[in-house]
């Protein structure tokens, strides 16, 4: 059997005892579930995974199957097609703003920026664990450079959102969102004025997290529902560190406190719904969670970023709002930064920029040859140039299967010189 049709999407509503739980239709974190993986044993499960999820995915393999579901492959395909025509549909309608410079001259400078912010990040989360101020001179140094950053090349800073470290999460995960709020801004047409705002508050947006327990913050396993409850205050401490920060602007508070605000109402703190929740808690939610589902942590495996945007557009009119999620993948991409990507040649490469006049066409970082070893140096393929009309992507690789470590592969690549253009 295709081990892809083991896994079947099922309706909560026709789970059955003895069905084997691989998968929920949400981020496992936002359940009170012990274990993501697990055998049902009880109508009460049921009646608990109903409170949650719409659907689950089932390993059937290890439980009950289902007559009438459709195998997950075949569902992942209609997703994708629905996601692709929206998308190239609103980008003809929205295009975005167009890029100052070019990829290549603006990595280096951003990865002085990136170096800039987690050096920024390490000692704010220090300090504040220590009970010492914010200096929001240094902070809103840091968001004008990255600012700047996007805004000359919206590509260069997201692509080192890849290189992401598991014992670093907190610091990583703030510079993610912050960079990400920062692009989804720009490509939202947001000016710069608006955008340091916005890119503050994901750079801060976990900072209540350093009030939280130890224990309890670091613990390498699920919370109880207990520790859930004390995890939570992280966005009241944060809203109240940053309230009592000299010259911070008061919108920034909405992204520390509404980014686990969900669309219909499930989120916290307040369980806001729809257009209660700013745009500002919309946008960060959205930043937050595909940062957070793409990293490896202790307790989850990393989706790929292409399997993640498929997930939460799915999640889209229930976690976020249906419009800005969509806008949300126009702006990252069909095949996001980050992905791996198999050409129909064989030739095996990570997608680098995307290129908004054909999102079906990123600039891509050749690294394997079609016998899948490695090249030197790495080949630059810019898709949607002449010179690159061979190359046409047959498939988004999961990275895992195959061995590849971003972080590990790529971290040296990014500022390395050999590396040639088709
Ligand atoms: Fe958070």
């Amino acid at each position: 059997m295709d081990e892809q049709n083991i896994i079947k999407k099922v309706d909560a509503n026709n789970l059955k005892v003895g069905m084997y739980v691989s998968q929920f239709d949400r981020p496992w974190l936002e359940t009170s579930f012990f274990y993501h993986k697990f055998l049902i044993k009880s109508d009460k499960q049921i009646d608990k995974i109903k409170r949650y999820c719409s659907y689950v995915y089932i390993d059937t393999t290890k439980g009950e199957d289902i007559k009438t579901s459709i195998p997950v492959t075949e569902e992942d395909k209609k997703i994708e097609v629905e996601m692709k025509e929206k998308i190239e549909d609103a980008l003809k309608r929205n295009p975005p703003p167009e890029d100052e410079i070019d990829f290549n001259e603006e990595i280096k400078e951003a990865k002085k920026v990136h170096d800039e912010a987690k050096d920024f990040i390490r000692n704010v989360l220090d300090d504040v664990r220590l009970g010492k101020s914010i200096s929001s001179t240094e902070a809103k140094k840091v968001v004008d450079n990255m600012t700047e950053s996007v805004m000359r090349n919206r590509d260069a800073l997201l692509c080192l959102t890849q290189l992401k470290k598991k014992d670093e999460y907190t610091s990583f995960h703030s510079i993610s969102v912050s960079i990400l709020c920062l692009a989804f801004g720009r490509h939202m047409g947001y000016q710069k004025n608006t955008l340091k705002i916005l890119g503050l508050g994901g750079l801060l947006h976990d900072i209540g997290k350093m009030k939280i327990p130890d224990e309890v913050l670091n613990k390498a396993g699920r919370f109880t529902e207990a520790e859930f409850e004390i995890m939570k205050n992280h966005v009241i401490y944060g809203a109240e560190i940053l309230s009592d920060t000299h010259g911070i602007h008061e919108s920034i508070m909405e992204v520390p406190l509404q980014h686990h605000e969900r669309y219909n109402g499930t989120g916290y703190p307040k369980g806001l719904k729809g257009d209660q929740i700013g745009v500002f808690g919309m946008l960060s939610s959205i930043a937050d969670v595909y940062d957070a589902i793409t990293s490896n942590r202790v307790y989850n495996t990393a989706l790929q970023p292409q399997e993640a945007l498929k997930r939460m557009f799915e999640w889209r009119g229930k976690d976020f709002h249906p419009l800005l999620m969509e806008r949300f993948i126009q702006c990252v991409g069909i095949y996001p930064i980050g992905s791996v990507v198999r050409f129909q040649s064989g030739e095996v490469g990570l997608v680098m920029s995307i290129n908004m006049m054909n999102i079906t066409r990123p600039k891509v970082l050749i690294f394997l040859d079609a016998s899948l070893s490695r090249i030197n140096p790495y080949k630059m393929a810019d898709l949607c140039s002449p010179d690159s009309s061979k190359y046409s992507i047959k498939e988004v690789l999961n990275t895992d299967k195959y061995g590849i470590n971003i972080q590990e592969d790529f971290k040296g690549v990014l500022l390395d010189e050999h590396i040639s253009c088709c």
